[in-house]
């Protein structure tokens, strides 16, 4: 219990539970995607872990631990590779998504630096794996993956079998040591090769160039490495001894070129924001034509020795900026709309498509949302249409190419019902029900459910529970043992969590993280059957129309009586702590920022701020408590100070963030 007493916030313990579920969930996570290369989950979902993760961690920092995955960049050493400290930390890149973005970035620059403008360094940012590659004396002796920018893996003699790396830097004198650093990728032609030769041996083809990569470079056998179309362009140099580098990075890279290194020849030296953003379109209109993935490019202050006054922040410098491109859509073919039938009863129409490649995946099915979507965007069968797939959430149809549509395309009409329509909810509610991350039910799988559902075994949740082994044997392909085992798995589901139950039950507008909210919120189900919408608003990031959903659910008698049936199968959870936003430290605080933060986006200092149970707005009103003073500040700031409402500085937000106890008093001590 010393972490308690240590605690700036009384932590109870089902943070303390919260917290170890999300660092093993993404302990897990990482794993999956830096060390297998087979990730589970969308970068999104990951996001959003990391996010809670790092708001619980600020919010009660005494149960912050120096292993915890906020305080890597994220990837585990694999046990095949020998693990590696870098010379020196390789960083990330911070992103820019607007003009804007990169204005703003500029403008750190320039206030930092006190000049008028920034000569930049303009790259593209492939999209591959970062690699240092160390040289003694002019031979490579060793070459590393980033791993978690600390420390990577081994991949030498991997790397070694990459024809466009150097074994030896050629020159009369090389340096006693020099990093080289970069990013190895594979092309398109390469990988449409590789792919190829994949289904010729019967082999799993890969599902991007990325994905192809990654799974050469981290081969056990360096044979099957040297098979692979691996390439590489440098962007960087990190240690280096016994060789005096330009100060410029620009002319770094052209150096880098002269002594044998494969380096891009997108390159340019840039004078300030309207060169940096003409390049940004420029590439961006020949991204397509490139014949590599590139998601954007990055932009770096070209003078090291600025590059050294302006330094980092956390693991990313404040030198660079990596202004990423929208997402790719592609043109593609609609051969059918058909409707599907969701849990909560609700029809979704969903487009199939003639296969195309889209931002890194073969894409056949789009979401249409619902007749709404489908309407306001008239897809037709047989239209021509642009796909777009953004990082990995659902693809969807942007809109139609109406000069390429035939006269025979006539508008879709959605159906009021469908065939089968009770059938399939029900089964898609069970699917839900069974899931991971619902009651999670080992060895339910959608198959077995549909077999229930149709030979009339199972009407209902509830019913999962009354099923016998020898029933379930009768089951087409299912043996005694794994009857036997499915009737553990059902019975084991048993004992879950509230948040688990209700996300099971597949109330409308109710994922996991409001389930999450809803349980810790009212402690108890009782409480929570008879919330009226109004004390349903009050759970936080709850609005009306969820609350409405909620409270329409709970009110039906059908699905009271089944709810009282799964109760009575006897489904248990242990006793919720009661968290209500009241009991967070700065509840009732109304808070506004202005101007930019150099360690944080306002977005974080906001999300931070609201994970301690302040409200963050707009505008600066007589209902603010507190204002928070970035640098170049609107008139945000002057209006506090007309209001008399107190300011902080960043620094000043940083102590409040820290250590939240006594808000009040420490604002007091620390404002403007
Ligand atoms: S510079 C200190 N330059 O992007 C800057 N990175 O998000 C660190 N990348 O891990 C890297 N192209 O794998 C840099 N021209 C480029 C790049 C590039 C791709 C990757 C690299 C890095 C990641 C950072």
């Amino acid at each position: 219990m010393q972490l308690r007493r240590l605690c700036a916030m009384p932590a109870d313990s089902s943070i303390e539970r919260r917290i170890a579920e999300l660092r093993a969930m993404l302990d897990y996570h990482n794993h999956r995607y830096y060390t297998l290369d087979d990730p589970e989950i969308t970068d999104t979902t990951y996001d959003t872990l990391m996010r809670e993760l790092s708001a619980l961690e600020a919010a009660y920092p005494a149960l912050k631990t120096t292993d915890s995955p906020t305080e890597r960049v994220g990837g585990a050493v694999a046990e095949t590779f020998s693990p590696v400290t870098h010379l020196l930390p390789m960083l990330s890149l911070n992103n820019a998504f607007s003009p804007q973005d990169f204005e703003e970035f500029d403008q750190r620059v320039r206030s930092k630096l006190g000049t008028e403008t920034v000569i930049y360094s303009a790259e593209t940012k492939l999209d591959g794996l970062a690699i240092s590659l160390v040289y003694e004396h002019g031979e490579l002796v060793r070459a590393a993956t980033r791993g978690d920018g600390e420390r990577g893996e081994d991949v030498t003699s991997n790397v070694r079998t990459i024809g466009s790396i150097p074994r030896v830097i050629r020159q009369r004198l090389p340096p006693a040591l020099m990093e080289v650093r970069g990013e190895i990728y594979i092309d398109h032609a390469g990988f449409k090769r590789l792919n190829a030769a994949q289904r010729v041996r019967q082999e799993k083809a890969f599902a991007n160039p990325r994905n192809a990569a990654a799974g050469s470079l981290r081969q056990l056998d360096s044979n099957v490495t040297a098979s692979r179309p691996l390439t590489i362009f440098c962007y960087g140099v990190g240690a280096c001894e016994g060789l005096l580098l330009p100060d410029s990075h620009f002319e770094c890279l052209q150096l880098l070129g002269a002594m044998g290194f494969r380096i891009s020849p997108e390159s340019r030296r840039l004078s300030g924001v309207s060169e940096v953003l003409a390049y940004h379109v420029g590439m961006l209109e020949r991204r397509a034509g490139l014949g590599y993935d590139i998601d954007g490019v990055v932009f770096k202050v070209d003078s090291r020795s600025a590059q050294e006054i302006l330094g980092q922040v956390a693991k990313a410098p404040r030198w660079a900026i990596a202004y990423k491109f929208p997402p790719e859509e592609k043109m593609t073919r609609v051969v059918a709309i058909d409707v599907q039938v969701g849990r909560t009863g609700a029809l979704t129409p969903v487009a199939r498509l003639e296969p195309v490649f889209v931002g890194g995946v073969t894409v056949t099915n789009a979401t249409l949302h619902n007749a709404d979507e489908l309407h306001r965007k008239d897809v037709r069968v047989g239209d021509t249409v642009w796909v777009r797939r953004a990082g990995d959430v659902i693809p969807e149809i942007v809109s139609v190419v109406l000069e390429a549509r035939g006269s025979e395309a006539v508008p879709f009409v959605m159906p009021c019902t469908v065939p089968g329509q009770a059938q399939s909810q029900l089964i898609q509610s069970l699917v839900h029900f069974a899931s991971r991350r619902a009651m999670d039910i080992d060895g339910l799988g959608d198959r077995l459910i549909e077999n229930f559902v149709q030979s009339g075994l199972i009407k209902s949740p509830a019913d999962l529970y009354k099923l016998e082994e020898a029933q379930i044997a009768e089951q087409e392909r299912l043996g005694q043992k794994s009857a036997a085992n499915l009737v553990k798995a059902i019975r084991e589901s048993r004992r879950t969590t509230l948040a688990r139950f209700l996300y099971a039950l597949g109330i409308r507008e109710v994922g996991e993280a409001t389930a999450r909210q809803l349980a810790s919120y009212f402690g108890n189900l009782d409480a929570l059957l008879v919330a009226s919408p109004e004390e349903l608003e009050r759970v936080p990031d709850i609005g009306p129309a969820v609350a409405g959903s909620i409270h329409a659910f709970f009110a039906n008698p059908a699905k009271r009586t089944e709810i009282d049936a799964l109760l009575k199968a006897e489904i248990t959870w242990p006793e919720v702590q009661i968290q209500r936003a009241a009991a967070l430290p700065l509840a009732g605080w109304t808070v506004v920022l202005t101007g930019s933060l150099a360690t944080m986006t306002r977005e974080d200092a906001s999300e931070k701020l609201r994970g301690l149970g302040a409200k963050t707005t707009g505008s600066v009103s007589a209902k603010t408590k507190l204002v928070i003073v970035g640098d170049e500040p609107g008139n945000k700031a002057e209006r506090a100070v007309t209001l008399g409402i107190p300011r902080l500085d960043e620094v000043g937000l940083q102590g409040l963030l820290a250590a939240p106890t006594d808000p009040a008093q420490f604002v007091i001590d620390h404002q403007l």
